[in-house]
């Protein structure tokens, strides 16, 4: 009787064991499943040193906008879209059509996609070709419609972006977009954007928003910017 009770007993204690092991494992695999995020989305990879915008854009500032900011943004999409229908959507249709978090994280990635990219290393002058021609035809002189973009810049209240962008015939218009806004949801083409976003200039302006803005324009890859036309 003794000897029937302690197999009994092992066997019961070996049954535990197995089944211990099958929560454990089940639980690693709803752990594995749950950190196992899309990483569909990324931001842009960023065409110059962070130090290459110095003085208009300090290499501080490229660091916690490119590399914290951001990432940020690209890191909470990853996380937002899962289970939605835009887990496997491209970028500029979950800008388009979805609202709250997500709209707000993947327009900050799209518009930072653009941002980021339209500057270099000694760029500036002024812009190429049919976008320079438009410009010229629009508001009369590449000086004019900076201050008109400037000024737009400068009066959008509180975060935000100003973009010169394109309707289908090729009109341009400089709109005003609060928080992550991007023209394309008003079927426009962003050609250019500038962050008004203090996280963008605060550091090397404090409050002086419009110096920085008027300082933008010698860091502008033309070449890169003019081929959105
Ligand atoms: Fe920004």
């Amino acid at each position: 009787m003794k000897k029937i009770h302690s197999i009994l007993l092992t066997g019961l204690f070996a049954l535990t064991l197995v089944m211990c092991n099958n929560v454990t494992a089940k639980n690693n695999e709803n752990n594995n499943s749950k950190n196992n995020v899309n990483m569909k989305f990324e931001k842009v990879a960023l065409p110059y040193e962070t130090d290459a915008l110095e003085p208009v854009i300090g290499k501080q500032t490229v660091e916690l906008h490119y590399g914290k900011h951001h990432q940020a943004y690209v890191d909470n999409l990853n996380k937002l879209v899962v289970g939605t229908k835009f887990e496997d959507a491209d970028l500029e249709t979950v800008v388009k059509e979805s609202d709250g978090a997500i709209f707000n994280n993947a327009g900050q990635i799209y518009n930072h996609n653009l941002y980021f990219t339209s500057f270099k290393k000694n760029g500036g002058g002024e812009p190429k070709g049919a976008l320079a021609e438009a410009i010229n035809s629009q508001y009369g002189s590449f000086e004019k419609f900076k201050e008109e973009f400037n000024a737009a810049g400068v009066s959008v209240f509180g975060s935000g972006w100003v973009w010169l962008a394109k309707d289908a015939s090729g009109k341009l218009s400089i709109e005003k977009e609060s928080n992550a806004g991007n023209p394309i949801t008003k079927g426009l083409t962003p050609i250019l954007g500038f962050d008004v976003w203090e996280h963008s200039y605060y550091l090397d302006y404090q409050n002086r928003r419009a110096d920085h803005l008027k300082a933008l324009w010698s860091i502008i890859d033309w070449d890169v910017v003019s081929a959105r036309y």
